[in-house]
């Protein structure tokens, strides 16, 4: 199922759009894909301008297009706007206020349509019920919801106020969501009593109220509850609301708060380096625009088109692909709560089948999971309303590609393998389906507007071919645009490692990239202390910190190797203390501790106790002898500044 590194580079197949697809897509050629690039490249700021203007409503127009601060950006200085607005009201003047806006699907078999004036009814009714616990403009809203329509209503109704969300995977720990919602200061929760996730119900309101309990949380003055699993649950009077409750005397009359373009929208937070996620944060008007063009150019999306992305809304994929991007274009976006297991492994199919899902955009590891499950699966399901299929995540190896491209898309569909990261807010690499050849394992070319490159560590452009850093080098409108309460940390993170160039400041994307001879973009992989594990993105020093914090743990290092589904898999070395031994009691309880602390996605998938770790003379963990040896390697790289030759040996024997 894997492919080796060699392969990789000698993936010469090309994959030209369908003639019958490009005559139909709106952007039709390679001709047509290199105007749009040149125009937006010799002037952005008026090819977002026109963009703006164009596709989105604004209450106010903007007087400047982008004041640009190195490395702070402003687009579309002064305009007014909202995006529950664009993503909402004006679609209700038009056909499409009867038209499915959410299409949800339930792990038990439940569903539920909303309409375009159902959802907005919704939001409404939501909006006017976070206003009464009072929540005003500006304050933060930490939400933490299993993959029901009421995530997506609790983000429009934020957004619809001007109170900046901060969602959290309702698959993180009750500890992950208290340092969450600390560094937010939200005012308000909203959760759900649990959630159903592969044949489990997940107690998400019992992880809030332990989140919040000794007073932890000082900020948080309510929660909102919506009713799911129904199972018995604390509900703490004076906090604690039921959404189901509230609901029927709420007004459904809210009008969308006029924005200013640079208020904040939402912040998200995302491993890094060090132990703290940083949270992302991202504004209003530049978001809308960028995730609302992608979404309709990489899908070439059509009015009645039915689109599904199986994020989670607890990750960016799910804030610009399932809700953003689709509802401000008036499209259809399916919504579906379970995930693929052993026991349903025809999942995902029955929701294309039932539905006519004609866009279907997943994970590179939910691929390599199908490909394990058995092709007897999409084969029995009529997968024949499928057009486009995506990836995100990480790389895509070439062969689940070419398995996704045949056994899903039954070789007609362009798959359009999207790079981009939730700082970018939105595809920043990717085909064009109509337009763009593809190739197996590349996210081909920029967007429209992205000036992307592959630098050295001086920011010179590398050859053809050469491995180096992937950089962008003009600012763009959905770009973060701090470290929630961190400049220092953002200029640190993405501006300080390679030097401007030619007066052109280069964002870091942390991402190893080159280019092939034909100018198309192959990104490999993180180049930084970050893992992607399930194309899910965690820190190696979040996973330590989660590690020392239990009583048996001296000190740990955690590196990856590689899993043929999972992309990377967790590996920890640990050094116990002094009283503590070694078993495999204790190496699930550490599992079970990481857990805990982070959540399920961050257990280690091996531990191995050792008396020491490889560190330089200066103290610092060598960080690649490790994961030579957590893949089975030989040792690559200068032994010699390492402290104690012995460790490694010992490590190699062990
Ligand atoms: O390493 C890249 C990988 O995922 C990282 C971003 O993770 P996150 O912020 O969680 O966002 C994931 C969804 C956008 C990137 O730095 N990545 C994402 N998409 C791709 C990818 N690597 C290769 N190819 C992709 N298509």
């Amino acid at each position: 199922m894997s492919d080796t590194i060699e392969s990789v580079l000698q993936e010469k197949r090309l994959f030209n759009p369908p003639a019958e697809f490009s005559e139909h897509a709106r952007i039709k050629s390679m001709e047509e894909y290199q105007q749009l690039y040149d125009k937006a490249a010799q002037d952005p700021q008026a090819f977002w301008a026109e963009l703006a203007t164009n596709e989105l409503h604004w209450f106010q127009k903007w007087d400047k297009v982008l004041d640009w601060q190195p490395p702070f950006a402003k687009w579309f200085i002064n305009g007014k706007i909202n995006i529950s607005y664009n993503c909402l009201d004006r679609h209700l003047t038009t056909w499409r206020k009867n038209k499915a806006a959410l299409i949800w699907e339930g792990e038990p078999g439940d569903s539920r349509t909303l309409t375009y004036a159902q959802l907005h009814r919704e939001v409404c009714q939501m909006a006017n019920v976070i206003k009464d616990l009072g929540v005003k403009k500006g304050d933060r809203v930490g939400i933490y919801m299993p993959m029901i329509p009421e995530a997506a209503i609790a983000m429009l109704a934020c957004a619809r106020i001007g109170a900046p969300h901060s969602v959290v995977f309702g698959g993180f720990s009750s500890e992950a969501l208290k340092a969450r919602l600390q560094d937010a200061e939200a005012k308000l929760v909203i959760t759900a009593d649990g959630g159903f996730r592969k044949d489990k119900i997940v107690p998400l309101k019992n992880a809030v109220d332990e989140a919040l309990a000794d007073n932890s949380v000082p900020s948080v003055a309510n929660v909102l509850v919506v009713q799911r699993t129904k199972q018995d649950i604390n509900m703490q009077a004076d906090r604690d609301h039921w959404w189901h409750e509230l609901q029927p005397d709420a007004s459904a009359d809210c009008a969308a708060e006029p924005m200013d373009s640079e208020d904040l929208l939402f912040i998200l937070y995302t491993s890094g380096t060090t132990g703290k996620p940083k949270g992302v944060v991202h504004t209003t008007g530049g978001y809308n625009l960028y995730t609302h063009i992608t979404t309709k150019w990489t899908f070439d999306l059509k009015e009645t088109d039915v689109y599904w992305c199986t994020a989670d809304v607890g990750w960016i994929t799910g804030h610009s692909y399932i809700v953003y991007g689709p509802l401000s274009n008036g499209a259809t976006s399916v919504m579906y709560e379970g995930a693929p297991r052993a026991s349903n492994p025809g999942c995902f199919w029955d929701v294309v089948e039932k539905y006519d899902v004609t866009i279907f955009y997943t994970a590179p590891t939910a691929i390599r999971a199908f490909i394990k499950m058995g092709d007897e699966h999409p084969n029995n399901r009529d997968l024949s309303s499928l057009r486009i299929l995506g990836t995100v995540g990480e790389p895509i190896n070439p062969k689940a590609w070419i398995w996704y491209r045949q056994v899903i898309g039954g070789d007609r569909c362009p798959i359009v393998d999207t790079w981009w990261q939730t700082e970018t807010g939105g595809f920043m690499l990717t085909p064009l389906p109509g337009a763009i050849p593809t190739k197996p394992g590349s996210a081909t070319f920029p967007f429209p507007g992205i000036i992307a490159d592959v630098v050295d560590l001086e920011g010179n452009s590398v050859g053809e071919n050469q491995g180096g850093y992937l950089v962008v080098k003009h600012p763009w409108p959905s770009m973060m645009r701090t470290v929630y309460k961190d400049d220092d940390r953002f200029r640190r993170t993405y501006w300080e490692h390679i030097p401007p160039k030619d007066g052109n400041y280069l964002y870091f994307a942390g991402d190893g990239a080159r280019k092939d001879e034909d100018g198309y973009f192959w990104v490999m992989g993180r180049v930084d202390d970050v893992m992607n594990v399930s194309g899910h993105r965690l820190g190696t020093m979040e996973v330590e910190s989660a590690l020392v914090s239990h009583p048996a743990v001296a000190e740990a290092a955690v590196v990856s190797r590689p899993d043929e589904v999972k992309g990377e898999e967790v590996y920890a070395f640990v050094i116990l203390e002094g009283t503590h031994t070694a078993s495999d009691e204790l190496k699930a309880e550490l599992k079970q501790h990481v857990g805990k602390e982070i959540g399920a996605i961050a257990r280690p998938g091996e531990i191995r106790f050792t008396d020491a770790l490889p560190k330089t003379r200066s103290g610092k963990i060598i960080r690649r002898f490790l994961r030579n040896l957590a893949s089975g390697e030989e040792l690559v790289g200068d032994i010699s500044t390492m402290e104690d030759l012995s460790v490694l040996d010992k490590l190699r024997q062990g």
